[in-house]
């Protein structure tokens, strides 16, 4: 079979690991989808900047040009433009597209899932949400034809990572998100992740998927961690008590509500013993019951592995035919009034 030319859009934290993966996988991948995968471009900022196990033919500053010669882009740039009209130039190519973008998904995903539609073509972003846990794939499909009614979880690893390292080990905030940087679970700029904004992306996220409806950023009511004091988390300890940063979309008889805000669990809660980067959801469903989903929440590799899985999924589809699910026409529930949240 002919090769499918993929194009990487980023060669960060989680870019770098997704190159590394496509080549390093290359034979099983092609056996896995029928066709081998060629990496055509991979696009960034600076050009001449080294990339450790990258081949620097590769390295292109013109992501309008590299999107047009693909059949597969996968975006994990962030932030809103370029992502935003790259994304939307690859569907108008006829690309199907893998990001791992919460920010532009919780903002603007039904323009995205509509010319996705409209192009017929994918649109898979597993990675957006709770890093390599597959969260998303059952929430969009195995879940498809039960009615969920709550999704509660940890959805930030950063954030997580924080608050565990000043209880285990008595750290400064200011300390513990510098190693959060530099373990590559922070966002470009942390503020999304210590303000909850983030957090509240993925909750619009999985709230738009549980309950078939459009949640956007705006409508998730939001408090992070930055008012969290060493005092605060040492009291909650010596009172057998974890705080964690909660995301929470349910069905109500208002409607839909969704919000992120610290919370404080009994030290025998299961979200209670969630440490490091790790993420934690529960989905309830009405005739599934309730089902937990457990694993590293943010990471170049464990990200990487989410946005591979899609890359197969979509791969497949160009190979055997078939689209994933149409996220463009929703069922839909009311939004419940803010002052229900
Ligand atoms: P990084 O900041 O590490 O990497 C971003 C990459 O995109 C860099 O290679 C950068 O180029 C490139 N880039 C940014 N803007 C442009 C532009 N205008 N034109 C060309 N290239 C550009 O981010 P991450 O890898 O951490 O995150 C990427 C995406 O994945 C984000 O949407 C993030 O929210 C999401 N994500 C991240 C996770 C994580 O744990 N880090 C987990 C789950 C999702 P250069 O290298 O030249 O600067
Ligand atoms: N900054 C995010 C987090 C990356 O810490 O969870 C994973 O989405």
């Amino acid at each position: 079979k002919e090769a499918l030319r993929v194009g990487l859009l980023g060669c960060g934290v989680v870019g770098s690991q997704v190159a590394r993966l496509l080549v390093e996988q290359s034979e099983d991948l092609a056996a896995r989808v029928g066709a081998p995968l060629e990496l055509v471009g991979i696009a960034v900022r600076d050009t001449s900047k080294a990339r450790d196990g990258v081949d620097p033919s590769l390295l292109t500053d013109d992501a309008h040009g590299l999107v047009a010669r693909c059949d597969i882009v996968v975006e994990v740039l962030g932030g809103i433009e370029p992502a935003r009209t790259l994304i939307l130039e690859s569907f108008a190519a006829g690309a199907s597209v893998v990001t791992a973008n919460k920010a532009l998904l919780a903002q603007d995903g039904p323009t995205l899932y509509s010319a996705a539609d409209a192009a017929g073509v994918d649109l898979y972003f597993e990675a957006a949400v709770a890093g390599a846990i597959p969260l998303v794939r059952p929430m969009r499909e195995s879940l498809a034809g039960d009615r969920v009614t709550r999704v509660l979880g940890i959805v930030n690893g950063t954030t997580n990572y924080i608050l565990d390292e000043m209880t285990t080990k008595g750290l400064a905030f200011d300390e513990v998100l510098r190693t959060a940087q530099e373990l590559g679970y922070a966002e470009a700029d942390p503020t999304a992740d210590v303000e909850g904004h983030d957090a509240a992306a993925k909750a619009a996220i999985l709230a738009s998927l549980a309950f078939h409806t459009r949640v956007s950023l705006d409508d998730v009511a939001c408090e992070g961690i930055t008012k969290i004091s060493a005092d605060d988390v040492a009291w909650a300890t010596e009172t057998g008590h974890a705080i964690k940063l909660l995301a929470i979309a349910e069905l109500t008889d208002a409607g839909v509500s969704a919000r992120v805000h610290p919370a404080l669990l009994p030290s025998r809660h299961p979200l209670a013993g969630v440490g490091g980067a790790f993420n934690a959801v529960f989905v309830e469903a009405e005739a599934a019951g309730p089902l937990m989903f457990y694993g590293q929440g943010a990471g170049g590799a464990p990200t990487a592995s989410a946005v591979i899985g899609d890359v197969v999924s979509v791969a497949r589809h160009r190979v055997l035919g078939g689209k994933g699910p149409d996220e463009s026409s929703y069922a839909s529930h009311p939004l419940a009034p803010a002052d229900a949240a």
